[in-house]
């Protein structure tokens, strides 16, 4: 494959500062050179680096809108280029307030090649917030609501532009979901699997009713990765942890698996907070899981499926 990364420094969209760092930690975990010892040719992009969006009133309950929908506008047109091309892009983050972007650049790219869009949310937290509904009023917990037209406060982008169906929205590892979120995701049919969900049927099988359903409605998929969906124990550089979250082996299946489904088109990593991280530990984590997306096996063969 050909691969594009896209560095996405965003902090704003969280309540502290550090994540603009994700994506110099994730370039020093080599993301780069792992993907192209397993063959693909890397472009790096570098950075986007946007101006806040002035033309936008600051909102009490949107913390910090001219910045996170400057990175939503500037991913949302290089995400669809790299997109048009043929090309993968991976997007290095950042706070998963850049989703805003990515996902509504592959919402214009699906729809112009006449096809559904799908998005495997892999986290701890549904982020279908809205400033209505969200406690702390942080844009990184909104990203799901806004690219499905469920947050339309502000014309951060285009009103008319390409959503998200909720109901082609699958959710796993969530443990924190607020009151109100809770009501929204239930009202707009998003699919959610939660921890317990992964404890009772298991991830393979998760995976298995989820990647039929892309694959019968020849969907692109778009796989947004949030490092608290893994447990702290693995990736404590995260500014959200909640305990209990995918173990290692949960997180490299569903990256084994949906390499094998050849189904996925782009990649969000997000929400590394290397200043919160143990000695790069949570940044090889990442970037090992983005080598099993991208043809790392444990053999060199398909492993025996039941
Ligand atoms: N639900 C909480 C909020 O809206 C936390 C969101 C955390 N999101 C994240 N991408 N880490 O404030
Ligand atoms: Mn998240
Ligand atoms: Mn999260
Ligand atoms: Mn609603």
């Amino acid at each position: 494959k050909t691969i594009t990364l896209i560095g996405a420094p965003i902090e704003e969209g969280s309540g502290r500062r550090g994540a603009a760092m994700g994506p110099t930690a994730l370039r020093i975990a080599g993301i780069d050179t792992v993907l192209a010892e397993l063959g693909h040719t890397v472009h790096d992009e570098g950075d986007v680096r946007p101006l806040p969006a002035r033309d936008l009133a600051n909102h009490p309950r949107a913390n910090n809108l001219q910045m996170v929908a400057a990175f939503a506008r500037a991913l949302n047109d290089a995400v669809h280029d790299v997109a048009r091309k043929g090309h993968f892009p991976i997007i290095l983050g950042g706070d998963h307030a850049l989703s805003m972007g990515s996902v509504s650049g592959m919402a214009r790219h699906a729809d112009a090649v006449g096809r559904p869009l799908f998005v495997l949310w892999l986290d701890a937290h549904a982020d279908f917030n809205s400033p209505v509904t969200s406690p702390s009023g942080n844009m990184h917990g909104m990203p799901v609501a806004f690219f499905c037209g469920e947050a339309e406060f502000a014309p951060i982008l285009a009103s008319d532009r390409p959503l998200v169906d909720p109901t082609r929205v699958y959710q796993i590892g969530i443990r924190s979901v607020d009151a109100r979120e809770r009501e929204e995701i239930a009202e707009h049919g998003v699919n959610v699997y939660d921890m317990r969900a992964v404890d009772e049927i298991g991830m393979a099988h998760i995976m298995r009713q989820i990647l039929d359903e892309v694959r019968a409605a020849n969907g692109l998929l778009h796989v947004s990765l949030d490092v608290d969906f893994m447990d702290p124990e693995i990736a404590p550089g995260v500014g959200t942890t909640v305990p209990g979250g995918a173990t290692f082996r949960e997180a490299h299946l569903i990256m084994e698996m949906l390499c094998d489904s050849d189904l996925v088109s782009s990649l969000d990593v997000v929400e590394l907070n290397p200043f919160l991280d143990d000695r790069g530990k949570s940044a090889r984590v990442l970037v090992e899981l983005t080598a099993s997306l991208f043809g790392r096996r444990i053999l060199d063969r398909p492993t025996r499926s039941a």
